[in-house]
């Protein structure tokens, strides 16, 4: 798929619908012009516009100043304080809305119909469906956050969650906020080494997980994956002193079993330190207290920590505050999706709340609107293609919003799957993740929106927080591919390598010239890497004052609109997932056989970006030190290995083994030659004369043919 080259040959665009085709009652914006008006006046006054948005949370004390900024520090509304659980949950609780739904849960159906064939179900046992009020979440993220402070947990303290999709993946990270423990949640398809790898980095001492989670029909074991987890940070000095453990499946095997209050047999004593220690969530929540007083939060004090994929191997910890954070999503998730406050609507995020869109997109901005928000467990092809489809047409979902990537599966699924479903609850149509290909945003466009529904197609990252440019239904003409236009309050440009703005068409650097609220704080424990990630690359021509660079490559065409080209940095992303390639080269060369690997994206139909791997063995199969031989037995092995070290996401879709790996002069591997040969590029493009070993380059041409 050549995304960009499709991109430019785009020339539909959508209009916006009135509101009440829809079932709204209003558009929050509801034209092109006010839009405009808006955003001026939002970008000549930020800190005014974004007084207004924070005035709509519930603050304990009123801020003194909205934004200190001394670049690239931005403090925003300055000593407010507030908690994030309380504008979740508690706030709708004390204006009488306790006994309205909050979320909404779907576990995974525990087996196919096969075996059911009269039956009206499509599942042998029918998904387990919880509904979850206000006041509920309330009771439990109270008895939680009791449990966490019984088990030594601080203001301050940061907690790690490994979770599966269930209501008590919020309920555990709506605790944290509750007593002020900043939570750090890891993906559940993540492997052990990543759980260790995030929690030493933050200085976690206490894990929340469970026995537990399906996936097709399987259990994921994340509970092994914690004592393992366990056990590597104790091998560095690293003590988890509590587990908290809560029982999804009861499949447990026995060497993980264990009574509350004590360590399973699979987890290593240590010499210095007290053995961590295990309980059982059910066990430790029954026994405290169900109030918890809402700890008073500095505005600038740290909501949460998530780990994001750099391009040196090591993932990145993006530190995001409380009251910017909530005021940024409250407001775009407002805005991007026409939210009112009630329960006429049913919001629907496919993703796991493992990744910033799972955050901000299925948690805080959904509580925070007030609207039921739709968590489910599993994956779209199971117990059949239809999942999705008849998740939305039961719960009446009305805006759905899914990665670029599910939509091009479900394209090769065919349109007999959602074509069985009534979708006519749905409103408005969501994506994230990377660039979405014309061809995937009018089949989505026709077949899930049936031609009525606007999509938007958000663009943002974990650092940013929350929507950066996105279109907004009521406003904004859409042209399949294109991100549009900048959320209110952000100011978006396409600069130089100068900083200095770019004409209509001309491809430059993504930048945001003034802070946001939502804006990340710091990269936990490294500001080296903060400044240089973020802040070190563009500035102002004129004033020298540091711009936001998010290391995507875009363009802006005549009417303003942005079109994201992709990540300018060595990191890709696999099915909306991003991915360090050097974390997949770490993992490979932490392999035996292995001595060098370089790993490269390459465009692929469904996933986006595929990975593809050259690898370098030890010793020589053309020398009497042969090592292992290159062979589809190694390249297996290897393919696990990747998936055992860093998770099945980071799996290479080809391995390929070479003598050597072309260098420059000073030692740097030649990315772009790589890609170019991965990708199966005719001719080598770049310049090679710095090439150090140019029969290194043959020999990979060769290995194609
Ligand atoms: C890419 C996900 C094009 C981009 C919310 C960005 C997109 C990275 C879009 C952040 C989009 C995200 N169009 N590209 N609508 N949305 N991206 O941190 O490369 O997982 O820098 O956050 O995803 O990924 P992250």
């Amino acid at each position: 798929m050549t995304n960009v080259q499709t991109l430019l040959k785009e020339h539909r665009t959508f209009p916006p619908v009135p509101a009440e085709t829809l079932g709204f009652a209003k558009w929050h914006v509801g034209s092109l012009e006010e839009y405009k008006k808006l955003h001026a006046r939002s970008i000549q006054n930020p800190e005014a516009f974004w007084a207004e948005e924070a005035q709509k949370l519930a603050w304990f004390q009123h801020w003194d100043h909205v934004l200190s900024w001394d670049a690239p520090d931005a403090k925003w509304f300055v000593n407010g304080k507030l908690n994030a659980c309380y504008n979740c949950v508690d706030r709708h609780v004390q204006s009488g809305h306790g006994d309205s739904c909050a979320l909404v849960w779907e576990g995974e159906p525990m087996a196919p119909r096969t075996s059911h064939p009269t039956a009206a179900s499509k599942y042998a046992s029918e998904p387990e469906i919880k509904r979850v009020t206000y006041r509920e979440l309330q009771e439990q993220t109270s008895r939680v956050a009791n449990a966490l402070k019984h088990l030594g947990v601080k203001k301050g303290d940061v907690v790690t969650i490994y979770m599966p999709m269930v209501p008590e993946l919020v309920i555990a990270i709506l605790a944290c906020a509750r007593i002020g423990a900043a939570h750090s949640v890891i993906f559940g398809g993540f492997a052990p080494h990543a759980i260790s790898e995030r929690a030493m980095d933050a200085h976690s001492r206490v894990i929340i997980t469970a026995d537990g989670g399906y996936r097709r029909g399987e259990v994921v074991p994340l509970q092994k994956n914690v004592e393992e987890a366990v056990n590597q940070l104790a091998n560095h000095g690293h003590i988890i002193n509590h587990v908290l453990v809560l029982k999804r499946t009861g499949h447990e095997p026995p060497s993980t079993r264990f009574a509350s209050g004590t360590t399973p047999a699979n987890v290593k004593a240590t010499s210095i330190h007290p053995p961590t220690k295990f309980h059982w969530w059910h066990d430790l929540v029954a026994r405290v207290s169900d109030a918890c007083p809402c700890e008073v939060m500095d505005s600038e004090d740290m909501l949460f920590l998530l780990y994001t994929s750099g391009s040196t191997g090591k993932p990145k910890g993006i530190q995001h505050t409380t009251g910017g954070y909530l005021t940024f999503v409250n407001t775009t998730a407002r805005l991007t999706f026409n939210l009112v406050p009630d329960t006429s609507q049913m919001f629907w995020c496919s993703a796991d709340i493992g990744w910033i869109t799972g955050h901000s997109y299925v948690l805080y901005g959904l509580l925070m609107n007030r609207v039921p928000t739709l968590l489910f467990e599993g994956a779209p092809n199971f117990p059949d293609n239809g999942r999705f489809w008849d998740i939305i047409a039961r719960h009446k979902v009305t805006q759905f919003y899914t990665a670029p990537t599910a939509i091009r599966t479900f394209m090769k699924w065919g349109t007999e799957w959602p074509e069985k479903y009534d979708l006519s609850s749905l409103r408005v149509l969501g994506t994230v993740g990377e660039p979405i290909n014309p061809e995937a945003w009018i089949w989505y466009h026709e077949n899930i929106g049936r031609k009525r529904c606007p999509i938007v197609d958000t663009y943002w990252q974990t650092e940013t927080g929350g929507h950066v440019v996105t279109p907004l239904p009521g406003a904004t003409p859409t042209k399949p591919g294109s991100c549009t236009l900048p959320m209110l309050g952000i100011d978006a440009a396409i600069v130089n390598e100068q900083g200095e703005e770019l004409g209509a068409n001309q491809g430059g650097l993504f930048c945001i010239r003034k802070p946001w609220p939502g804006m990340l704080r710091g990269v936990y424990g490294n500001r080296e890497r903060f400044i240089s990630n973020y802040w070190g690359r563009l500035k102002d021509p004129k004033t020298g004052t540091p711009f936001y660079f998010s290391a995507d490559g875009a363009r802006r065409d005549e009417d303003g609109y942005f079109w994201v080209q992709g990540r300018v940095d060595d990191v890709i992303k696999v099915s909306g997932h991003l991915l360090g390639t050097m974390e997949v080269e770490s993992a490979l060369v932490s392999h035996p056989a292995v001595a060098e690997a370089a790993v490269v994206g390459v465009p692929h139909e469904i996933k986006g970006s595929g990975i593809v791997a050259f690898v370098t063995l030890k010793g020589s199969w053309a020398t009497k030190n042969p090592g292992r031989q290159p062979d589809d037995a190694l390249r297996a092995e290897l393919t696990s290995h990747v998936a055992k070290e860093v998770g099945a996401l980071a799996k290479p879709d080809q391995i390929r083994f070479a003598e050597g790996l072309p260098k420059t002069r000073s030692g740097k591997i030649m990315r772009r030659l790589l890609r170019d040969v991965a990708a199966g590029v005719e001719k080598i493009t770049q310049d090679t004369t710095t090439l150090e070993d140019f029969s290194v380059v043959a020999k990979l041409r060769a290995d194609e043919e």
